[in-house]
């Protein structure tokens, strides 16, 4: 008797949350991974944790901030943090850790903070990547995103080089009054 074939493999059960103070630890787990991978976020590991630790409680309490993670049973395998800088756009960031990519879950997470952005009133929501983060550049095209302007050999990493990225950017609010006025000359 041969043995029955398998079905594929269930999708995990991974489920979005609000970040508390209690992710800290699995937070930075999947964070340092990330930024181990030194080719998709700007943060490269290693990552001073005596700094950013307090920060992350300081942002998960802030109204200001909006940081939702993906979640593994209790495991962070991803986030999207979002932060109202006022006058200026909302800045965006995320990351999905290794072997959770191209399920869906960008998706979720960034339909999550740009209804949280549109809740607050934002005009716009904006970020930076790199050029060749193709599947990046494509989560977010595909909410309507735009390329707005590319930073030439902008950011030194740790081994000396200088990576261009790209500004993109969403606009939530095309009825306000453009500017500035035109100049006197
Ligand atoms: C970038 C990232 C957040 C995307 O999330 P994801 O869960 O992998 O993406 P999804 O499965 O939701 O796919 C979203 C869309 O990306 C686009 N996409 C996926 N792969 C692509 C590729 N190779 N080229 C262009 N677009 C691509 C598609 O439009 C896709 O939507 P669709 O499947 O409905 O067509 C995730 O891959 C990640 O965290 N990567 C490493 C860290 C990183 O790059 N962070 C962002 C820094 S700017």
């Amino acid at each position: 008797m041969t043995e029955p074939t398998p079905g594929p493999t269930p999708a995990p059960a991974v489920t979005l949350a609000p970040a508390s103070s209690a992710d800290l630890p699995s937070f930075r787990e999947a964070f340092e991974a990330v930024a181990a991978e030194r080719r998709w976020i700007g943060t490269e590991a290693p990552i001073d944790w005596t700094e950013r630790g307090p920060r992350f409680e300081a942002t998960v309490a802030d109204p200001a901030w909006f940081v939702v993670l993906a979640k593994d049973g209790e495991r962070v395998v991803g986030w999207v943090s979002c932060h109202d800088e006022g006058g200026g756009p909302v800045s965006l960031g995320m990351g999905i850790v290794d072997g959770f990519r191209s399920q869906g879950l960008g998706t979720q997470l960034l339909a999550a903070a740009i209804g949280w952005a549109r809740h607050r009133g934002a005009h716009k929501v904006a970020l930076e990547a790199w050029p060749t983060n193709a599947r990046a550049i494509g989560l977010y095209e595909k909410f309507g995103f735009e390329v707005e302007g590319r930073y030439r050999r902008h950011w030194r990493r740790n081994d000396g080089s200088l990576w261009d990225a790209v500004s993109m950017g969403l606009v939530l609010d095309e009825d306000a009054p453009g500017g500035p006025p035109p100049g006197d000359s």
